[in-house]
């Protein structure tokens, strides 16, 4: 039947209607009104969806990345302090230094304790520690010269020809650095502009026409998009150098101005994007991080910028030797060479503890002030101690460029003992403005000369965790 309705607004509407409905008498809405209203709820209903997923990708979900990465073997805090290790080992109390370590071998070979020999074997597992003179023979016409360079000090000045050269070899990762003591001790020149002055000037200048502060409009995306949070956001490497590689970025463009906040951040975007590649990829299970800050390190841009990476079928060079080492390590020793590298750091006092994760200055640094941070998965704590070493550069030490590399666990479904545990390593790369590389032959076909004492690094350390912990909580 039909009929003629009125509404308000005088619309007339010729429709079929049941009659019971007429009957009611409380028909409000007509057919289309109703294929209208249907419209709407299916558009807010795919509204709600679109946003949900956005929500998925842009709010933080702690529990995504954990309960796609199996765990590690636990690692443990080291049975031994330094205390101990001086007043048991070595028997009376001095100030370590790489400079006297070779003696200190010496002494700790002798020790009757069995708990030392025992650590003294698991040392001398890993590392071999070579000490070799190294004589020069300085003509009056050069005196001069090296005097100035050595800062005029006469005692420094006769050591100077009775040098002698360390060499810290680590057996499983088969890396090795050089140390002469008395080039450590030559005065830092002083750069012509102040480093911050002249970090400040690059920031200013490349700000305006910083893609990365406009990274919506000029960096490319995944096929899955992007994620972004309150203080980052990912951009698709232009020109990938794996099928899953991209840019974790900033969302302010100063290289040295960023909190804790925003640094912690900056890691879980990193995090959410491995997870949300390893979902896109599943066969792509090894994720790694590197980052460059400043163009002295290598940084192509002057904006903050993580690479990060997923590999397929092992993680990259230098990051698959330290697994590669653990590996070998456990089937030979049995026992696991993470926990072992921790526990000799730590009674050699190279160590400083936050929570869950650990930090030590490197025997065998890669570059100058190498600091490893290590904890079974990456936690709050990891990236909170990443942020103190990082923070104790920049701003205990004024050593405004570093490079890094952080390598996870992979998120396949490997056995317990295969597992590598979260590990990042941490160096300096000079000074900020300085013309010359400080990566050569040497570094690229050699050894490195990282001409640090891992022990005065440590206190650094140590004194930057004490402070900003504090100042956190
Ligand atoms: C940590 O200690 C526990 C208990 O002693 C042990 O089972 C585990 O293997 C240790 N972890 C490592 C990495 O050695
Ligand atoms: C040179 O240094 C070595 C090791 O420090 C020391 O044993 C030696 O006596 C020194 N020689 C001279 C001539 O000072
Ligand atoms: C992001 O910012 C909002 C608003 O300031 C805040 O409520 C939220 O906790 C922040 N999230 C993170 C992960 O910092
Ligand atoms: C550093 O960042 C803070 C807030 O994040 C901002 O207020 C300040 O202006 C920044 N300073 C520089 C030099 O960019
Ligand atoms: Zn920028």
């Amino acid at each position: 039947m039909a009929r003629t309705y009125r509404r308000n607004k005088g619309t007339k509407y010729r429709i079929r209607l049941p009659q019971i409905c007429l009957e009611m008498g409380q028909i409000t809405l007509a057919t289309q009104t109703r294929i209208r209203i249907w419209k709407l709820a299916a558009l807010m209903c795919l509204v709600v969806i679109v946003f949900l997923f956005y929500m998925q990708l842009t709010v933080p979900i702690p529990l995504t990345f954990k309960s796609i990465v199996p765990s590690s073997l636990p690692l443990n805090r080291s049975k031994h302090s330094k205390d101990w290790f001086l007043s048991i080992c070595v028997k009376q109390d001095l100030r370590l230094s790489l400079e006297n370590l070779p003696a200190v071998l010496d002494i700790w070979k002798q020790s009757q304790d069995k708990e030392c020999n025992h650590v003294y074997a698991v040392f001398r597992g890993i590392f071999s520690v070579q000490y070799n003179p190294a004589k020069i023979v300085i003509p009056s016409s050069f005196e001069s010269k090296v005097r100035k360079w050595l800062g005029s000090s006469e005692k420094v000045f006769q050591e100077s020809k009775n040098q002698s050269v360390i060499f810290v070899y680590n057996e499983f990762t088969r890396e090795q650095n050089t140390y002469n003591p008395i080039r450590g001790k030559r005065p830092l020149p002083i750069p012509e502009e102040p480093e911050r002055l002249y970090v400040d000037r690059l920031a200013k200048d490349t700000a305006s026409t910083c893609d990365f502060c406009q990274y919506e409009k000029f960096t490319a995306e995944e096929p899955f998009g992007r994620i972004i949070s309150n203080y980052s956001a990912t951009a698709a490497n232009t020109f990938k150098l794996d099928t899953w590689h991209s840019l974790v970025l900033t969302r302010t463009h100063h290289p040295l101005n960023w909190t804790m906040v925003q640094f912690v951040d900056l890691y879980n975007t990193a995090q959410k994007w491995f997870s949300r590649a390893h979902i896109e990829n599943t066969e792509y299970k090894f994720p790694s991080l590197i980052w460059d800050l400043l163009p002295h390190a290598g940084a192509s841009q002057i904006h903050p910028h993580l690479h990060v990476f997923l590999d397929r079928v092992r993680y990259q060079g230098a990051m698959e030797n330290w697994r590669t080492a653990a590996r070998e390590y456990a089937q030979k020793n049995k026992r696991d060479f993470f926990q072992d590298m921790i526990d000799v750091h730590a009674l050699l006092g190279l160590s400083v503890q936050y929570g869950k994760a650990i930090a030590f200055a490197n025997l065998v640094p890669k570059k100058e002030n190498e600091i490893v941070v290590i904890s079974q998965e990456p936690n709050e704590d990891f990236y909170k101690l990443l942020y103190f070493v990082l923070r104790a550069f920049i701003d205990d030490m004024e050593k405004l460029c570093f490079s890094s590399g952080v390598a996870y666990p992979n998120l396949g479904s490997e056995k317990i003992e295969d597992r590598i545990p979260v590990f990042a390593r941490l160096v300096t790369r000079g000074a900020v403005a300085e013309i010359r590389s400080d990566v050569s032959s040497l570094e690229l076909f050699a050894a490195t000369n990282a001409n640090t004492d891992p022990f005065e690094v440590i206190r650094v350390i140590r004194k930057s965790v004490e402070k900003r912990s504090k100042m956190t909580n």
